[in-house]
């Protein structure tokens, strides 16, 4: 069977290419692929990320607090990806700072179910709202479906930097349907977000996580998910550069 996004085919199953000036129509590979190759294509993980894993995940030599904090955070992951579905909670919220590799970590754990069999979809929370609210303008009253539903249905969900933005009634709806969703039926999560949790805000100016995406929501994320509080370190960007 091709597969549904592939980039070469768009799923049609064949491939077009000009040979001496005609057009020849191959049958695309993506029919073959194994099952985590298949996954791993309709996942919707951006390149950058492709191959992140806790493996490739370095800790910084030059800092032993930092290191120890990104190690334990980095032992936690790899015990998730490699004991889901037996484990406490079904998902993980990464919280911390810009560059402090959140996104690097649950897309590790993500990459890590996929090898093990599971299905996932990476969402960056911005494009999801975008996706199902221009859905939702074009034909008055029904979502775009098909984000929608992959956001409530699929296998494991993963939200990427989950209250960025803006903040509206139909946002709070939208985010606390997905997530009680899930959690009703327990299918798991892993959010990334570098607002603080409630109560946890040292910067008055600063919303909390809760302040964006609603009360209701925060509080089933908070049932269902194991909080990683990522440890203070600098952005992996400049720490690599040096
Ligand atoms: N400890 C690390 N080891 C290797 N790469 C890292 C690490 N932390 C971050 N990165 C890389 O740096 C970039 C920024 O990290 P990212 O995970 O996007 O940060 P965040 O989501 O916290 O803003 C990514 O390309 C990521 O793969
Ligand atoms: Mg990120
Ligand atoms: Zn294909």
């Amino acid at each position: 069977m091709p597969v549904e996004n592939c980039p070469k085919c768009s799923g049609t199953g064949w491939v077009v290419r000009i040979a001496d000036g005609l057009e020849v129509v191959d049958r695309c590979n993506c029919d073959e692929l194994t099952r985590v190759d298949r996954y791993t294509a309709k996942s919707g993980i951006p390149p950058l990320y492709a191959n992140a894993s806790t493996e490739n995940f370095l800790l910084p030599k030059d800092n032993p607090i930092a290191q120890r904090g990104l190690a334990s955070v980095m032992l936690t992951v790899r015990t998730f990806a490699r004991e889901y579905p037996v484990v406490d909670k079904p998902g993980l919220m990464f919280i911390g700072e810009t560059g402090v590799g959140k996104t690097h970590l649950a897309v590790a754990a993500l990459n890590g179910l996929i090898q093990r069999g599971f299905e996932g979809i990476f969402f960056d929370y911005q494009t999801l709202l975008d996706r199902i609210r221009s859905g939702y303008d074009r034909s008055s009253g029904s979502m775009d479906k098909e984000a929608y539903r992959l956001a409530l249905d699929c296998e494991i969900l993963l939200l990427d930097d989950l209250g960025a933005h803006r903040v509206t009634d139909w946002v709070e709806d939208t985010v606390a349907s997905i997530i009680t969703h899930r959690c009703n039926f327990r299918k798991p999560v892993i959010v990334t977000t570098n607002l603080p949790a409630p109560g946890n805000v040292s910067n008055s100016a600063k919303d909390s996580l809760a302040d964006r995406i609603g009360t209701r929501a925060w509080s089933r994320l908070n049932e269902m998910c194991k909080i990683v509080q990522m440890p203070a370190v600098e952005d992996y960007r400049v720490r690599s550069r040096r």
